[in-house]
């Protein structure tokens, strides 16, 4: 199986790593960053790549752009790992709309796409016989969209609940833990690649949103957008509503919930008893689905990282590889 491989930063660099160790029979043969672009029929050399981006701060030729490879490279799966924009989805929508208008199977973690127009591309990929697969977007290393698409196939959903962010879940954690500084523990984030590329999309909540989103539209089949959620970030928590949460043994997290029957969407710091399932450290996520048949069920896992993600998007690749790629 090829793949092509847009965004080369903390994510796709995982992904990278993961498939030249793993030997899975998957061969990268087009990569691109925002400055550059490389396409290798033959398949690229991973560590040439990893080296010269650490060198030189991009991967490729600057004269071969992003597009270039999504339109010009021969692959089965277009890989779309480049940072998040919740408003217009660019420029991953483009890539993703050049990778179906061709034919090929997409595989994401770019939230901005499937929260803007899932059911335009999805119906796009099915008119072409070809998979659009995303969960990478929701929750990092956690099977979330897999578990309610099949495992939990036809029981109805009657809360999804959880720490969905691991960025702040972490400041959260450092801050209580440690006693460190909102603005330290932030930095921390960002250090070891769990933030977003724009980190404001982290703290005020609304990378946790645009996940409810993903999972009421793509999932729940509820017709939602950004503006549906009612948003509280962790950016104006201070230090004192911390330790006032301690002294109760009670502590504070970022949760988001969908109430289907209720068409509630919401994202807002609460405080909750530390002996609490969605109570959970670090980048760690956590998912508690109350379901008709299968009852409450709470999924933990690391919600954010680079080879964290790359086991999503993997896992991806391999269902895509199973069902359509042959002669691999
Ligand atoms: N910035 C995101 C987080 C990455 O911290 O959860 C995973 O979606």
């Amino acid at each position: 199986m090829r793949i092509a491989l847009l965004g080369f930063g903390s994510v796709g660099q995982g992904i990278a790593r993961a498939l030249r160790e793993k030997d899975l029979g998957i061969s990268i043969t087009g990569i691109a960053d925002s400055r550059s672009g490389l396409i290798a029929p033959g398949g690229i050399d991973i560590d040439a790549a990893l080296a010269q981006k650490r060198e030189l701060g991009y991967c490729g030729d600057p004269s071969v752009r992003p597009m270039d490879v999504a339109l010009l490279a021969e692959y089965d799966a277009l890989v779309e790992v480049t940072p998040t924009d919740v408003i217009t989805g660019e420029p991953a929508l483009t890539h993703i709309r050049a990778a179906l208008g061709r034919g090929r199977h997409v595989v994401t973690s770019n939230k901005g796409p499937i929260a803007l127009a899932y059911d335009d591309l999805i119906a796009e990929a099915e008119s072409r016989h070809v998979s659009l697969r995303y969960e990478a977007t929701v929750c990092g290393a956690i099977p979330i969209i897999h578990a309610l698409q099949e495992g939990l196939a036809g029981n109805r959903v009657k809360r999804l609940s959880g720490v969905l962010n691991g960025t702040c879940n972490y400041i959260l954690t450092r801050m209580s833990d440690e006693g460190l500084t909102y603005e330290q523990a932030l930095m921390e984030a960002r250090e070891l690649g769990y933030a977003e590329a724009d980190p404001t999309y982290d703290v005020k909540g609304i990378d946790a949103a645009i996940k409810l989103v993903i999972l009421a539209n793509t999932i729940l089949h509820m017709d939602k957008a950004l503006d549906d959620v009612q948003i509280t970030g962790i950016d104006l928590l201070t230090p004192d509503a911390l330790r006032l949460a301690e002294e109760q043994e009670m502590t504070i997290r970022l949760i988001g919930e969908i109430i289907p029957d209720e068409d509630i969407l919401r994202v807002s710091p609460r405080i909750i008893g530390k002996a609490h399932p969605l109570v959970v450290e670090g980048t760690l996520n956590a998912v508690t689905v109350d379901t008709d048949m299968a009852g409450e069920i709470t999924f933990i896992g690391k919600g954010a990282g680079s080879v964290e993600t790359a086991s999503a998007i993997i896992g991806d690749l391999l269902f895509i590889r199973d069902r359509y790629v042959t002669g691999t």
